[in-house]
This record gives structure tokens, sequence and C-alpha cells, in this order.
């Protein structure tokens, strides 16, 4: 089952980057008709995090919970895991034609997408359920532990989610509350849920650790952190001395539990190869960048470039080869070297168009080369998608 898991996931991961791509064309060239900026970046999100950044994830920590038994695997989560991708790819057209507005169907007028969503949610209270069921057979250990907390994360980002939902059907009208609920569930669901889950599937394969300090540093934080964090990506004009205080110590406390877990990482000698390596600094520029936002140098992370960056950072350049390393272990190695070389060319193009960028060293037709380099990834995905079909895969 993992690996089917793991082909329709690169399958998500292909379309998601292609709908990418598509946004950058449409800064060339007219959009097919009736699909919008705002659609094509819903679908492409949504696709990522529900296909791509969540199914894999779970892989893992149900086959912790299962102890390696395939078939105990398969008949316990296969059925919610295929569910989840079904309702993922579901929700893909309905973004991109129509966003959160309702679709006309007969009389009525529902929207669709959101009502997709909110059953992609249900499916992972459907997991996490499953997992704790499994969980209570399972002994202690540091990435059990770690699971632990994502799930943690995963049902309080959710909450978020629900309140925005919650929240149209309120005489409140104000788009702040909205705006607050969105990003504290970006927040939550990216640092937490993501972070540590990935964190947990790092640990999963190295072994446990020997550590100088207690187990929590290296999750309590991360979860902390990301639920604090949310005020970055509201105006900057309507943030009080209060919410920008409690968002800087959100960035300290996700910082302090990364640059552990690096630490403990470089320790072990676990970063090795061209892969590892690069992932290796560019989670030292997460740190390094969330530590920076907290001084007082006027960066403010939830500005638009700054922000597609740093997910983009996260999202691509930390978790998406990771997984790859984790589903194809020791093969399949120019795939991967040229899937991490192209995610290298998407994140430096970001670079220059994050407003960061000093202009005198500006590449010239940078749009360009961020269109070029936003087609590269779907590229080595696709190869080793094909890869993952092979029996001997
Ligand atoms: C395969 C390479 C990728 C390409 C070419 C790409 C491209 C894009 C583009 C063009 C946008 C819109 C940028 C804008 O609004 O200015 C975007 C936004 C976004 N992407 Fe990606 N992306 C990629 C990978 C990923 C991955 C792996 C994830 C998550 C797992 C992800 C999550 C997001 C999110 C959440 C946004 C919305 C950002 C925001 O407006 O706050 N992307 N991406």
């Amino acid at each position: 089952m993992n690996n089917k898991v793991w082909q329709l996931s690169l399958l998500s991961f292909v379309v998601a980057a292609f709908t990418g791509f598509l946004y950058r064309y449409g800064m060339f060239w007219p959009l097919p008709e009736g699909i919008g900026f705002a659609n094509i970046r819903h679908a492409h999100s949504h696709l990522m995090f529900f296909n791509w950044a969540t199914p894999p994830l779970m892989v893992w920590m149900a086959t912790a919970v299962v102890n390696g038994n395939e078939q105990r695997l398969s008949a316990r989560f296969g059925a919610c895991l295929y569910t989840m991708l079904f309702l993922g790819f579901l929700s893909y057209p309905f973004f991109l034609l129509y966003g959160y507005h309702s679709v006309p169907i007969g009389s009525a007028s529902l929207p669709l997408a959101a009502i997709i969503s909110g059953l992609v949610m249900i499916t992972w209270y459907w997991f996490i359920w499953l997992y704790w069921k499994e969980r209570k057979t399972t002994g202690d250990s540091l990435h059990l532990t770690l699971y632990d907390g994502a799930l943690i994360a995963l049902v309080i980002s959710s909450l978020g989610a629900w309140g925005v939902s919650v929240f149209q059907f309120t005489d409140i009208d104000s788009p702040l509350v909205s705006s607050a609920m969105t990003h504290f569930f970006l927040g939550v669901f990216t640092e937490g849920w993501v972070v540590i889950g990935l964190l947990g599937m790092i640990w999963h394969r190295a072994g446990e650790p020997a550590l100088p300090f207690e187990a929590w540093w290296l999750w309590l934080p991360l979860l902390f952190g990301s639920m604090l964090v949310f005020p970055f990506s509201l105006d900057r004009s309507i943030i009080t001395p209060a919410m920008h205080l409690s968002a800087n110590a959100g960035l300290i406390l996700i910082g302090i539990s990364t640059a552990l877990h690096l630490w403990l990482f470089v320790r072990r000698k676990l970063l090795i190869g061209f892969l590892m390596k690069t992932v290796a600094v560019l989670i030292g520029l997460k740190v390094l960048f969330q530590l920076i936002a907290v001084l007082p140098f006027g960066i403010w992370p939830g500005e638009h470039g700054l922000r597609v960056l740093y997910l983009h950072l996260l999202l691509l350049g930390i978790v998406s080869p990771v997984l790859v390393e984790w589903f194809h272990p020791n093969r399949e190695r120019a795939a991967k070297t040229i899937f991490t070389l192209t995610i290298l060319a998407v994140l430096v193009t970001l670079l220059f168009i994050s407003g960061y960028w000093p202009a005198q060293l500006m590449v010239p037709n940078v749009y360009h080369w961020v269109l070029v380099a936003a087609f590269l990834p779907g590229v080595p995905a696709a190869w080793l998608l094909v890869k993952a079909f092979r029996p001997e895969s």
C-alpha cells in the first residue's frame, strides 16, 4: 500500500506543480477561459497540502504503529488513505474553476470546493482515530512522540479552517477575524503538522538519538510556536504590540526546536549525500530567516514575496526532497539529484522576486526565468512517478 499511496501523491505533485507553472504562464499569455489567478493558486496549494504533504507522512505514521506489518497496514488504513487522496483529487477541478465560490447545481448553488475540503478534514480525523487505536499497543520512542505531536497539530490547525466556515454564517462582518483564522490554520498546518511529522519521519528511519535534554524540546516549542506566528500574515498596520510580541515568541520557539534537530542530525551524521546536505542547508536558512525576522531589521515575514519564498523553502525545498528520498531510498539517484537541482532553481527565482533582492543585482527578464524554473520540478517528479510504477520499485 505504501507504494500505491506514494504513486498517487507523486501524481498530485506533478499536477500541482504544472498548476504552479500555469500561474506563471498566465503572467505572459492569456489563461484558459474562466480560470483566474486566485483559483489557480487555490487549486495548486490545496492539492499540494491535501495529497502531497499529508498522505506520505501518514503512511509512515501508520507503518510505525502497525510495526511495519504490510497486511495490517492495508487492512486498517487503506480505505481511509485512499478516500483522502480521492477527495483531494476531487477538490482540484472545483478549486480551479470556482475557487471558494458557489457552483450552480440545478436550482441550488453550493460551495463545492469548500465542502470537499471539509470532507478531506474529516478523513484526517478518521486517520487519527485509526492511529490512536493502534498506538495504544506500541511502546514509546522519539519518532512516535513526534508523530503524536504532529497529529495534535493537525487537529488544532483544522479548528482554524472550520472556524472560517462557521464564521461565514455569523453576523460578525470582520475580514480580520476570517483572515486571522485562515492564517492560524496555515501556520499550525505547516510549522506544526508538516514540520513535526517530517522530523518524526527522519528519526523514524535514523533510529533513536541519545538526547542530552528532555525530548519535549523537540516538538512542544514547534507546536506552541506554530500557534503564535499567524499575526505575521495579517496587515502590519493592524497588529498590536502584544500580537507582534507573541508572534516573535512563536518564531523563537520554532527556531530553537528546529536548530536542536539540525544539531542532532549533524552530530549523528544523518545528512549525507547531495540531497540531504541541501536539505540541511535549507533547514539552516529557515532557522536563520526566522531569527532575523525577530530582530529589528524591518523584515515582515508575511509580505507576499517573502511569504511565497519562505513557504516554498519549507514545503518544496525541505519537505519534498525528504519525501522523495524516504520513498526511494538508495535508488533513482539521478532523478533525485535533478529534482533537488530544479527545486533550487525555483527557490533562487523566488528569491529574485521576493522584494528583498538588490535591484542592481537583478537578472534581466527575471519573470522569464521564474516561468522556466516553475516548469522544471514537475519533470523529474514525473520521471520518479514512472519509476514508482515499475514492479521492482
Ligand atoms: C513544484 C514546484 C512549485 C511551483 C512551480 C509552485 C508555484 C507556485 C506559484 C506560482 C504560486 C503563486 C505565487 C503567488 O501568489 O505569487 C504558489 C503558491 C503557493 N504554493 Fe507553490 N509551487 C510549487 C511547489 C509547492 C509545494 C510543494 C507546496 C506545498 C506542499 C506549495 C504550496 C503553495 C502555497 C501554500 C501557496 C500559496 C502561497 C500564498 O499565497 O500564501 N507549492 N506556488
